[in-house]
C-alpha cells in the first residue's frame, strides 16, 4: 500500500490548518457523505481557477458551493418557500439545488461558469461541516478527481489521482453514500431534476408530493459535466447489465445480488444502498487488477438508488 504524505486526520488543529488554507487561496480535499471534494473559498476567483487547473475541467462545468448553515443561502442566492423547505428537509445530506443567484457577484462569476444560476449544497459529514464554519466562507468544491475519471470515495483515491495538487487532504474515512449528490433545478415552476444522486427521486416526490421531471439535457452542451456521454471512467472497457453466463475469462466480474463466479459484489443481498457506496472503490479495484483485460457488470434495478448507479455505469462504459 502507498503511504502520502498530504493525507491529515480529524483534529482540531488539522481542520484549523485546513480553514486557513481555504481562507488563503489553497486547495483542500475534504470528505462528505457523498464523494470527497476538491474546495476553495468560493469569494477567491484566483482559488477557483486553481481548482479547474488541478482537475483539468472546462471552466463550461459550473461548481456546487457548500455551505454549512442554511441562514448562508440567501447571501447568494433567491429562495422561496419551495427551497427553505427541502433544504430543512433533506439538509445536511446528498442533495444540490440550483437556484437563481441574487446580485451578480462577479467573484461568482467563475464559480457559476458564468451562469445566472448557482448550485449549492450542504454535506452531512461533521468534517466537511466543521471546516466550512472555522473556513467563514462557502466552499466551492467538485469531486476531488481528473476530469471524466472515477470520483473519490477515500482520502487515498484523491491522493492517487492529484497527489501534489491540492495542499491538503483532509481523510473523514470511506464515504457513507458513494455516489454524487442528486441535482434538482428549483428555478422553474416544475423541479427537474439535473443528475440522479444519492437521494432518491422517490423521496423528492413524496416529501414535496410534486412529480420531479428528469432532464436530458443535450450531451455535448452539458450544463452538468455528470451529463457527458463519457464520464467516471475506469481505465479499462466495461460492459454493463451483463449475466452471469455471459461474463468471459478476461473480464474481472463486478456483481449485484445473488450471482455466482464475482470477483466483487456490490451487494450480495441486493441492497443498493450498500451497492452505491461500494461503487467506485469496486471501480477502482477492477481497473488496477493487471490480468484483467475488461470489466463486466451485473445489471442494477432502475429504482432509488439505482437511477444514480445506471446513470454512472451507463457514462463508465460508454465507448468513444
Ligand atoms: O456529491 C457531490 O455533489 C460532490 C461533492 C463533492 O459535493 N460534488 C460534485 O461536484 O459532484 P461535480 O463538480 O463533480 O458536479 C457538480 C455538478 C456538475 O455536473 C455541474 O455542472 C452542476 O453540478 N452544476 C453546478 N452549478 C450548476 C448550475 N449553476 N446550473 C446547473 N448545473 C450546475
Ligand atoms: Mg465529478
Amino acid at each position: 500500500m502507498m503511504t502520502y504524505n498530504n493525507i491529515y486526520t480529524d483534529t482540531p488543529e488539522n481542520i484549523k490548518r485546513a480553514a486557513q488554507i481555504i481562507q488563503n487561496g489553497g486547495l483542500v480535499a475534504f470528505p462528505t457523505d457523498t464523494v470527497y471534494g476538491l474546495g476553495a473559498n468560493v469569494y477567491n476567483p484566483k482559488a477557483v481557477a486553481a481548482i479547474f487547473a488541478a482537475k483539468g475541467r472546462p471552466t463550461f462545468d459550473p461548481l456546487i458551493s457548500h455551505i454549512a448553515e442554511i441562514d448562508f443561502l440567501p447571501e447568494y442566492a433567491q429562495t422561496d418557500d419551495r427551497a427553505i423547505a427541502l433544504a430543512k428537509h433533506f439538509w445536511p445530506g446528498p442533495l444540490t439545488f440550483v437556484l437563481k443567484r441574487k446580485d451578480n457577484n462577479p467573484s461568482l462569476d467563475l464559480v457559476c461558469s458564468g451562469l445566472p444560476n448557482i448550485a449549492v449544497r450542504m454535506p452531512n459529514h461533521p468534517m466537511a461541516l466543521r471546516l466550512i464554519k472555522e473556513s467563514g466562507v462557502p466552499i466551492a468544491a467538485p469531486s476531488a478527481n481528473k476530469f471524466k475519471c472515477i470520483s473519490p470515495t477515500t482520502a487515498e483515491h484523491v491522493a492517487s489521482g492529484l497527489g501534489d495538487k491540492v495542499d491538503m487532504i483532509l481523510d473523514g474515512g470511506p464515504c457513507a453514500i458513494g455516489v454524487e449528490t442528486t441535482i434538482i433545478d428549483l428555478t422553474t415552476p416544475n423541479m427537474v431534476m439535473l443528475r440522479a444522486g444519492g437521494l432518491s427521486k422517490e423521496a423528492i416526490e413524496e416529501f414535496t408530493g410534486e412529480k420531479v421531471l428528469i432532464s436530458h439535457g443535450d450531451p455535448n452542451k452539458p450544463s452538468a459535466p455528470g451529463q457527458l456521454l463519457k464520464h467516471y471512467a475506469p481505465r479499462i472497457p466495461m460492459r454493463i447489465n451483463v449475466p452471469e453466463q455471459e461474463v468471459c475469462d478476461d473480464e474481472f466480474f463486478i456483481g449485484f445480488g445473488n450471482v455466482k463466479g464475482a470477483h466483487l459484489n456490490l451487494s450480495p443481498t441486493g441492497d443498493l444502498q450498500e451497492a452505491a457506496a461500494h461503487l467506485f472503490a469496486y471501480m477502482r479495484l477492477a481497473e488496477s487488477q493487471s490480468e484483467f483485460k475488461k470489466i463486466a457488470m451485473s445489471p442494477i434495478p432502475m429504482s432509488g438508488l439505482g437511477l444514480a448507479i445506471n446513470d454512472r455505469i451507463k457514462r463508465a462504459s460508454y465507448q468513444e
